[in-house]
């Protein structure tokens, strides 16, 4: 629960995890050191027009070489924890056989370092990076990568499980599937709807696989769960009548993913082109994929709203629905801030999301796993990086945590996207979400106002009241 403190500030758990989260890719650069293997994302990066301003992950913070100051930044802002994502193909050049000792070498030191400033260590096994060998054998639409992640989160908990807090199998199935098979707007670049609901399904059982070849190798109670992008779907005016389009939408967007983890079953909502194919599921895959979570990772940026309108007339602040129903439209408020990404500016939609979740499977530990917003942040003439947008979207989010903590949510934790700006996917370097800046010409770090403000929410295990100068 948490308390009102004597100044009248919510207060959060004592015992509440208090993180930031990056991914391999996105800051390790390091692309070529010490015998590390070709991902898909060295591949795509390199494809013209794919990333903006022709950007790759070949330097990205360069955490590769610089891990141990970021620690020590870690450090002083006073995480708790710290959320980052092994790279198959660094640990595991080909995805399958040999390892590559010096690619576990650096996350060995990277986990002392870690251990010495008692951070503990959330490890994500698969945030995008398939090693490349993979994917020139069908990557996760052919069943077999599967059985290799299932391997590979083997030889991991068997190198790492002494110090590892927490694991997390993979990062946003969803994203991969649509953006990376459906879309082709992330690697491996695909525009193939079968290979999409294909790879839905054998994304799913890598987890299953891999969260059992997992609790066979770590010590006893060591926590075993999976991060999902999760979207509320809310609808505006006639709720009756919008729920059909509201349960539909649901069922794409959080269902396809929630129902197998949490109760065995794919969602009979769902369109039919995003279900897997039946000659993809195997007997006993459904059992694999539902076993229980220890927790279960959510990454919240923004949600949806849904109202009456005509997709081939759109008015102001409407856009067409992902589910293409008739009479319905996407609609966004213009109340709403909106990031640099585009994306809206909606805390009431984490209070909502954990609420929901704790009354769907209400004994599973929750952590938001990301959480975090692209502002245009840039270093002014005293050096210093003030984002105030930031700092006010810490500052609701959190609240709206600790509000859902009041109401019974069941949520253990709080990482924020990210600790450094760094490679955002098809975005290159152009968007900023890190709490530190990072000078991409010179490697120079400067935490950001956020940062600080962060700090100060962590020391006090509580959110202050927000500084006047992020009043929007
Ligand atoms: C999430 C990704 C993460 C980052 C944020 C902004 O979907 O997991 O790597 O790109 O979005």
């Amino acid at each position: 629960m948490t308390s009102g403190t004597p100044n009248g500030l919510v207060s959060f758990p004592a015992s509440f995890t208090w993180g930031s989260a990056t991914a391999a890719y996105q800051v390790e650069g390091g692309a070529s050191a010490d015998g590390r293997g070709q991902s898909i994302w060295d591949t795509f990066s390199r494809i013209p027009g794919k990333v903006r301003g022709g950007d790759t992950g070949d330097i990205a913070c360069d955490a590769y070489h610089r891990y141990a100051d970021d620690v020590e930044l870690m450090a002083t802002i006073g995480l708790t924890a710290y959320r980052f994502s092994i790279s198959w193909p660094r640990v595991q050049p080909g995805g399958r056989g040999e390892m590559n000792p010096k690619g576990l070498d650096y996350y060995r030191a990277l986990l002392d370092r870690l251990a010495e400033r008692e951070i503990k260590a959330a490890v994500t096994l698969y945030h995008w990076d398939l090693p490349q060998e993979l994917q020139d054998e069908g990557g996760w639409a052919a069943r077999d990568t599967a059985e290799r992640f299932a391997d590979y989160a083997e030889a991991m908990a068997q190198t790492f499980g002494d110090r590892v807090w927490s694991w997390i199998t993979l990062n946003e199935p969803q994203v991969v599937a649509n953006h990376g098979y459906r879309e082709g707007i992330h690697a491996p670049g695909l525009q193939d709807p079968v290979a999409a609901a294909t790879a839905t399904h054998h994304l799913l059982l890598a987890h299953g696989l891999a969260s059992a070849a997992l609790r066979a190798n770590l010590p006893g109670g060591t926590p075993v769960g999976i991060t999902l992008d999760l979207h509320p779907i809310r609808t505006l005016g006639d709720g009756d009548a919008l729920e059909p389009a509201r349960a539909r939408t649901d069922a794409n967007s959080n269902g396809l993913y929630l129902e197998p983890l949490l109760h065995g079953r794919y969602p009979a909502q769902a369109s039919t082109d995003l279900l897997p194919p039946d000659a993809v599921i195997a007997s006993g895959d459904l059992e694999v994929i539902g076993q229980p979570l220890d927790f279960l990772g959510v990454n919240y940026y923004a949600g949806v709203y849904l109202r009456a309108g005509d997709p081939d007339d759109l008015r102001q602040h409407e856009v067409k629905s992902r589910t293409g129903l008739p009479g319905v439209v996407e609609y966004r408020p213009p109340s709403l801030e909106q990031t640099a990404m585009g994306w809206l500016v909606d805390a009431d939609g984490l209070y909502d999301l954990l609420m929901r979740l704790s009354k769907d499977a209400p004994d599973l530990p929750l952590y938001v796993t990301e959480n975090g917003r692209a502002s245009e942040d840039y270093v002014n003439p005293e050096g210093v990086v003030h984002d105030p947008e930031r700092v006010r979207y810490l500052h609701q989010h959190l609240s709206a945590a600790a509000r859902a903590i009041e109401d019974g949510a069941n949520l253990a934790g709080y990482f924020v996207w990210s600790l450094l700006d760094n490679f955002e996917w098809g975005w290159g370097y152009q968007k900023r979400f890190g709490i530190i800046y990072v000078d991409f010409g010179t490697q120079r770090r400067i935490p950001k106002t956020s940062a600080r403000f962060y700090a100060d929410v962590i020391r006090a295990t509580a959110v202050p009241p927000l500084p006047t100068d992020a009043v929007r």
